[in-house]
């Protein structure tokens, strides 16, 4: 008999089939039991009675709990009112492993601290389901972007020795006899080195942020997609944004609409993500802001309030343009046209999600990149590789980082960035 998954079933309609997965609810009343079946494809509903199984199996079927693993064999059928459109008519059922306790994720509601405490377990509800598979396209669909406009993929350090982005932030790892090294925060320096050998480069990994705080956007270790441009400046990197967020949101709008319609996300919003996002600069968005009530001052950095009322004023994705300097890193290239700011964008998602890239031309002119190192108290000694970049071949380049989770909190329409990703890391977390 042929082993199948549950995706599969429809190649198989009225042969007999073995499904192996576990059950995510029985209900056995009498002589018929019904079996609801996952095997990671997805879901089928298995009907076991009497005449088709016998009554042994029948009366081993009653026994079993919730997520017991089971190997069920039976005959598929098209059934137009299953949500799968088929079924299964049970034959046999192979216990694999019959759990002693209750099944600790309930249908009842659960709170998210109880549901993140039991992760290992609810990765497999349907909610945590859809959101792995949207993640699982996204990422395919970045890929797929980089590589069809010719960009090479480089894998930048995880242990680092300078620091990228701020001081604050930092996990630092004791190195050997070197002293202290850090988490990367960012691979845009490297990337910087790389785009100057190759052009067009990229990268996609873990990154660690020491954030102290607690909120619905920040976790300690997220995914970041960075890319870096030679020759390419501010609005050349805007316009690669641009196209690069309605192709992955285009995407998962195309090939991920059971997972979508799971998690009850309204697509119409999603739809209008095309380029060309809204343009915005920074001393309009403070003006903008402080006429809606916001103790923004020219200067500060957005927070999240002020960047959920930007996006609540226009349907699609926002860059705030021409940041302070004092409010941005060290590496972001000063403004010709005023010299108070820098030629960076962030990237503000619609529906109140606020930034999910950061993006700036970079400074290419030796001297004003030391005094930014200097103004910053960073430590020179550590640079002396990144400075060389403005020696040898210095050109003006671009580049910005995407973060993974923030952007599918916002796709999903979740609440939380910490159901964007398998296992998350918060202050308050490292379990499991
Ligand atoms: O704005 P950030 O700090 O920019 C950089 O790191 C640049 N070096 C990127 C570059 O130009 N190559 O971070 C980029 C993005 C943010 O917009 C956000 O989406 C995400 O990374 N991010 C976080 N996501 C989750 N938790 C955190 N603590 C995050 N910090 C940043
Ligand atoms: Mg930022």
């Amino acid at each position: 008999m042929e082993t199948v998954e549950i995706s599969d079933i429809g190649r198989h309609v009225d042969q007999e089939v073995e499904i192996r997965g576990w059950l995510y609810n029985i209900r056995s009343k009498g002589k018929i039991a019904f079996l609801q079946l996952r095997d990671g494809t997805g879901k089928i509903q298995g009907v076991a009675e009497e005449a088709g199984c016998g009554a042994e199996c029948l009366a081993c079927i009653a026994e079993l709990k919730m997520e017991a693993s089971v190997k069920v064999r039976g005959k598929a059928r098209r059934d137009e009112r299953a949500p799968s459109g088929f079924e299964l008519t049970v034959t046999g059922v192979e216990v694999v492993q019959n759990p002693a306790d209750d099944y600790p994720i309930s249908k009842k509601e659960h709170g998210i601290d109880f549901l993140l405490e039991n992760r290992h377990l609810w990765l497999r509800s349907s909610r945590p389901t859809a959101i792995m598979r949207i993640r699982d396209q996204a990422i395919t669909s970045f890929r797929a972007f980089f590589r069809e406009r010719g960009f090479l993929l480089i894998d930048t350090p995880i242990l680092t020795g300078s620091i990228g982005e701020s001081a604050g932030t930092l996990f630092t790892v004791p190195y050997f006899d070197l002293g202290d090294a850090y988490l990367a925060q960012t691979g845009q320096l490297y990337l910087e080195a790389a785009c100057i050998a190759y052009g067009k480069v990229y990268n996609f990994g873990p990154t660690f942020r020491a954030e102290k705080s607690k909120t619905r956007r920040h976790l300690t270790e997220f995914w970041m997609l960075e890319a870096e441009v030679a020759y390419a400046d501010n609005a050349d990197n805007m316009r690669l944004q641009e196209d690069m967020v309605s192709r992955v949101v285009a995407d998962v709008c195309a090939n991920c609409a059971a997972e979508l319609a799971a998690l009850e996300r309204d697509v119409e919003p999603l739809k209008k993500v095309q380029p060309p996002f809204i343009r915005m600069d920074y001393g309009d968005a403070v003006k903008t802001l402080q006429g809606k009530g916001s103790t923004i001052q020219w200067g500060d950095d957005l927070g999240g309030e002020d960047e959920t009322v930007l996006t609540k004023l226009h349907e699609k994705p926002i860059f705030v343009m021409n940041y302070p300097k004092k409010a941005k890193a060290f590496y972001m290239k000063e403004n010709p046209e005023n010299t108070e700011t820098v030629l960076c964008s962030d990237l503000l998602a619609p529906e109140g999600y606020g930034e999910i890239i950061g993006g700036s031309q970079r400074e290419d002119i030796l001297e004003k990149l030391l005094s930014r190192i200097h103004e910053e108290k960073l430590p020179e000694e550590s640079y002396g590789w990144y400075l060389d970049l403005r020696k040898y071949g210095s050109v003006p380049h671009s580049g910005y980082g995407i973060g993974l989770e923030r952007t599918l909190a916002w796709i999903c329409g979740s609440q939380h960035i910490r159901e964007c990703i398998p296992f998350p890391r918060t202050i308050s977390r490292i379990y499991p």
